[in-house]
């Protein structure tokens, strides 16, 4: 089979994920140029690569570099610029979902690739783990039976809502998309991937209850640094200390404590969770009514104490029921017969999301090859989930059932 090769727009936290298995599966994939624009980043590209390196995707453009595939990773807001000049010039995309922060741009997007003729993947990632793989097995198995019903939770974990939905990108309407498409995307996605039927109507209530100034603690302050309540679980100092991957987002690259919690000092992640500028909400319910009559609801709540999903699949002949912390849980309740457990104990759960990350990559490859991959994340199905979460959102603001494309 052939190495594909490999060009990133955007070296930040997941066009580095990808750069990095190109380097641990070099028989797979080549990075053939790099396109950066922010130092920090373009220090680390220049340290890791010794590719072509770009700092304006034009010039990268003008250069006609021989590629397989771009991987665009910039942030949701540039999505739409430079998926659409990638595609006129020829390129097939991996790209990050969701494939742009409002419906027009992701409608726009998934146009061109239509008159382009490009190939463009979503980095739905969950696709790609042996959870939601087993999952769709199952149910291609006829197992189930038909499916009638699913309830899905998607539960955030409270130190996760804190950083990246209170504190962090994906904090305020003005600067992000919703909520239900920032983070629940994906699981629309699995949703819509595993009903295997287009969605007609979407309904959804939630608010934005704890993270308001109302619930602060008598005697919190603007930011952590100075503030004297000492057992708040939400302490900036505590939670970095705690999950250090998140520190990513104020520190790239630098790990040592006491950097970290000088650079973490009075910055936005060092402010109180009740006196930020956040203004997405803390737990949305929506429901789907899907072709056949098959209705799905998704419950996503920030107060869990872990990050995971539940699912429960209600078919006419048996009913899953599955969680994916951790180490997955699985089991089929057959009706009149046996309960069966799954055992993913020789899975390849590696890497972030749950072996997703190299899943999709390996899929990515073997597809550039010919060979035929169930289930990749084509933007022709994932444009789907995103009229799916855009719709919800229009449902959560105007009170109202809203009727999907
Ligand atoms: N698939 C997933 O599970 C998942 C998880 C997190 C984030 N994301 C998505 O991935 C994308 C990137 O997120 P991230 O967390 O890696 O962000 P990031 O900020 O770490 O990375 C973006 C990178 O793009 C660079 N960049 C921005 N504008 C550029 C330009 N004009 N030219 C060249 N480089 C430019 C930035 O300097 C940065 O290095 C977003 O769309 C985000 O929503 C997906």
């Amino acid at each position: 089979m052939r190495k594909q090769r490999l060009v990133i727009l955007g070296y930040g936290q997941r066009g580095s994920i990808y750069a990095r298995y190109a380097i641990d599966n070099p028989t797979e994939f080549e990075v053939v140029a790099i396109v950066e624009n922010s130092e920090k980043n373009l220090v680390r590209a220049r340290q890791n690569h010794k590719c072509p390196i770009f700092t304006d995707y034009r010039d990268f453009l003008k250069a006609n570099i021989e590629a397989d595939i771009v991987a665009v990773a910039t942030q949701d807001a540039d999505h739409r610029e430079h998926a659409i000049a990638c595609m006129e010039k020829g390129y097939d995309l991996l790209l990050e979902k969701p494939i742009a922060n409002n419906i027009e741009d992701c409608e726009a997007i998934y146009e061109a690739s239509v008159k382009y003729g490009r190939k463009v993947i979503i980095c739905h990632v969950l696709r790609y783990t042996p959870f939601y793989r087993k999952i769709k097995s199952i149910i291609q198995s006829g197992l189930l039976g038909d499916i009638v019903t699913v309830t899905a939770s998607e539960n955030v974990g409270y130190y996760h809502q804190s950083h990246s939905f209170v504190r962090g990108p994906w904090r305020n309407k003005e600067i992000a998309c919703p909520m239900i498409v920032a983070k629940c995307c994906h699981y629309l996605d699995i949703l819509r991937w595993l009903i295997g039927e287009k969605c007609q109507k979407v309904s959804s209530m939630g608010t934005l209850s704890h993270f308001t100034e109302k619930n602060a603690p008598e005697g919190s302050t603007q930011y952590c640094t100075d503030c004297k309540v000492e057992n708040c679980i939400y302490r900036a100092k505590n939670v970095y200390q705690e999950w250090k991957w998140m520190r990513g987002y104020f520190c790239t690259d630098v790990y040592d404590d006491e950097q970290a919690n000088e650079l973490l000092r009075y910055s936005q992640y060092d402010k109180c969770v009740y006196r930020t500028d956040n203004n997405v909400v803390d737990h949305q319910v929506t429901t789907f009514q899907f072709d056949k009559n098959i209705t799905a609801m998704h419950s996503m709540t920030a107060f869990s104490k872990e990050v995971y999903r539940d699912i429960k699949i209600h078919g006419t002949k048996a009913e899953l029921v599955g969680s994916d912390m951790g180490k997955p849980v699985l089991e089929v309740r057959v009706f009149g017969g046996e309960t069966i457990t799954y055992d993913f104990s020789d899975a390849n759960l590696s890497g972030n999301h749950g072996g997703g990350d190299v899943g999709l990559m390996h899929a990515l490859y073997l597809e550039r090859n010919g060979v035929a991959v169930d289930g990749l994340t084509y933007i022709d199905v994932s444009i789907d989930s995103h009229r799916m979460a855009f719709g919800a959102e229009q449902s959560r603001l105007e009170g109202k059932v809203i009727d999907i494309k």
